[in-house]
């Protein structure tokens, strides 16, 4: 991190202690706990604390990651870590993105969603290439105000039809750079070690403990 003269500053230490995660997802919650936990962290749901889902109106994955860990971070007097991830499609202009979750509608229909991203991949004619990405988005924040923000990703393809019965969201269309299975028929502990999730947290590890 840089300040306004262009100098590194420190990046700043996460010492051991009580951590809100600004996630309402419990599985995610959950996710995030296991990681901290040899960390010394105590994980607090911000659920538990009752902190209203702030609108995601970012224009990036950090941005929206950052506005939900400062908001909780504010509201609660004590640090916070949000995360923000989506789907990024080379032939559709980088969608569906930051609203990844949103093209799966009020329902979380996935097999809608993902039949939403092939039909706009091929009607972008037969030269429109297949490449894709997952963004993970980390960020943590301080009641001062202090954030640090990590970007992890991982790059693949898509396929079709979807595979595998493992996962979540757009895992089974998804299949990783130098690999012949999707995310959807991947052990999960496999995918879990070299996801884009994983890469964020890699980061974020290293830089804050
Ligand atoms: P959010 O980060 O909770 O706002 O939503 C991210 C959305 O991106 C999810 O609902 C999924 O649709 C998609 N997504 C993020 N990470 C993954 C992943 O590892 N596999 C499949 N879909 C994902």
């Amino acid at each position: 991190m840089s300040d306004e003269f262009g100098q590194e500053q420190a990046i700043r230490k996460l010492t051991p202690g009580k951590l809100v995660i600004a996630s309402h997802n419990p599985g995610k919650v959950r996710e995030i706990a296991a990681l901290l936990g040899p960390y010394g962290i105590e994980p607090i749901s911000a659920a538990s604390l009752d902190l209203p889902e702030p609108e995601e109106t970012g224009t990036t994955f950090i941005a929206n990651a950052e506005l939900k860990a400062m908001q909780a971070a504010d509201l609660s007097g004590l640090p916070a870590l949000a995360d923000d991830s989506g789907l990024c499609v080379d032939a559709l202009g980088g969608d569906p993105g930051l609203f990844s979750a949103r093209w799966a509608g009020p329902d979380k229909d996935f097999d809608f969603a993902m039949r939403t991203v092939w039909e706009g991949v091929e009607a972008k004619g037969p030269d429109a290439g297949h490449d894709a990405h997952f963004i993970c988005a980390l960020a943590l924040a301080w009641p001062d105000g202090h954030v640090e923000a990590f970007e992890g990703r991982v790059d693949g393809t898509l396929v079709w039809p979807p595979r595998g019965p493992h996962g979540f969201g757009y895992d089974p269309m998804f299949q990783p750079i130098g690999y012949d299975i999707s995310f959807g028929e991947m052990d999960p502990d496999k995918k879990h070690a070299m996801s884009h999730r994983a890469d964020a947290f890699a980061q974020l590890v290293k830089a804050v403990f």
